[in-house]
């Protein structure tokens, strides 16, 4: 009988690292190292848990791009029902492409340029999440000279520390984003008199990978007062943003459950009769993704071990930029009980800070071994870049027993091609 042990969606059988019905070697094969590799049951299984923990709010679930755009992602998402928050034109353009109905897309971002907001009045998005007041006054210009009418929420700062990661908390005062809570009322007044602007909702994002409900709890609390503030003040406020930022386990936290995190929406906004908007991205992502990667060298040093692995920083960039945490599998599964010591794996770009794990406790392993960087599904390959000239990495796609490459490797020669010598340095 197989030994199946379960890791989110990707597990040994035999001993070897599996996504969904496919083993890993086999992709490594096919597309090559290093590849981020999608497992398209966990993304909708993910997707899945939410929309049912929320199916009893009026809610429109807008998957967040930025955490992973490639258009076959969005497309699994898009027939689910799903929205999309974007954040810049490229985004619109990924969201319409993979079919997200415009009607659900929410367009955010702190610095929407006035061609970006032409472009998202043609689409007909559902709203402009604002987040100032010249951006107010910029999309009120735009509009009008459309001759079309914005719908707008404006996305206010409620002060509220998400407890996460300083360079992911989105909704402290001195934060760049949102409009201070206590500018809210002057804002919405001036929402209502502009042309062009219909102000129909309020929003907040207060941070990423939250891992307690309680900030939530505060931050929507907060929300629900201003809201009832408004309506005493003659402006009808029907829809609320609630953002995004629910955690996933990359150290095995123990989280809220959906049901958990929906029965605090109740509690807090459930009484405004509002319809709902949420922006998450790394829930539905992060689990069903892995970097697949190979060593390629095992340097002993005399105070250290390192694997020099195929994949970069330039490939996953969070561990170096947050000092990130993503749980490594060999996949080759090591024999129960057999002893594991700790190496630093690394990658072969020019900085010490291209360190993907940091001693990190493996079974013994050697050059030619294929390596899973898990929980990487999210802010991965979106984030990945063509630092040291190492072409952009390839992204493939499992869906029970079939496989397709999703975005290839671009080859050297396309590399080099997006460069320009002027004539002038003939
Ligand atoms: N809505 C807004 C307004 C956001 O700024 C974000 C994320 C989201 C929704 C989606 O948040 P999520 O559900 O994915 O937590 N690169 C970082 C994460 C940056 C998040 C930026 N904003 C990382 O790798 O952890």
């Amino acid at each position: 009988m197989d030994t199946v042990r379960r890791i989110s969606c990707f597990c040994y059988r035999n001993g070897q690292l599996w996504a969904e019905n496919v083993p890993v070697t086999r992709i490594a094969e096919h597309a090559g190292t290093p590849t981020y590799v999608y497992a398209a049951e966990g993304l909708r299984a993910q997707y899945r848990t939410l929309a049912t923990a929320l199916s009893s709010l009026p809610t429109t679930i807008c998957y967040a791009l930025k955490s992973n755009s490639n258009l076959a992602v969005i497309r699994i998402f898009a027939k689910l029902g799903a929205g999309a928050d974007v954040v810049s034109e490229g985004e619109l353009r990924r969201a319409l492409a993979a079919g997200i109905p415009p009607n659900k897309i929410v367009f955010a971002g702190v610095g929407k340029t006035k061609s970006e907001m032409a472009a998202a009045l043609t689409a007909r998005v559902l709203q402009f999440n604002i987040e100032s007041e010249p951006e107010l006054i910029a999309l009120s210009e735009v509009a009008g000279t459309m001759g079309l009418t914005a719908p707008v929420a404006l996305r206010i700062n409620p002060d509220v520390d998400a407890g996460t990661h300083d360079k992911i908390s989105t909704g402290r005062k001195g934060d760049k984003f949102g409009i201070d809570i206590a500018q809210a009322l002057h804002v919405s007044q001036l929402a209502t008199k502009l042309p062009g602007i219909s102000l129909e909702g309020m929003a907040v994002h207060i941070g990423s990978q939250l891992t307690r409900l309680d900030p939530y709890r505060t931050a929507y609390a907060r929300l629900a007062e201003l809201v009832m503030a408004l309506r005493q003040n003659g402006i009808p406020i029907q829809r609320l943003d609630l953002g995004g930022g629910l955690g996933v386990p990359y150290r095995n936290e123990v989280l809220p459950s959906p049901a958990d995190y929906a029965t605090m929406v109740r509690e807090t906004v459930g009484q405004l009769e509002c319809d709902l908007v949420i922006e998450p991205g790394r829930y539905f992502v992060a689990e069903a993704g892995i970097l697949l990667t190979k060593v390629i060298y095992i340097k002993e040093g005399t105070s250290r071990r390192f694997a020099i692995v195929d994949a970069a920083m330039n490939d996953l960039l969070r561990p170096s930029l947050y000092g990130a945490y993503h749980p490594i599998l060999p996949v080759n599964e090591a024999e129960p009980y057999t002893p594991l010591s700790p190496i630093d794996i690394v990658g072969p770009v020019c900085e010490s800070a291209d360190i993907l794990a940091t001693q990190y406790s493996l079974p013994p392993i050697a050059a030619g071994d294929l390596l899973a960087i898990s929980m990487a599904g999210a802010y991965g390959a979106v984030m990945a870049s063509t630092y040291n000239s190492r072409p952009l990495v390839p992204e493939t796609l499992v869906d029970g027993n079939k496989m397709a490459i999703i975005r290839p490797r671009p080859s050297l020669e396309a590399l080099l091609a997006a460069d320009h010598i002027p004539t002038w340095l003939n």
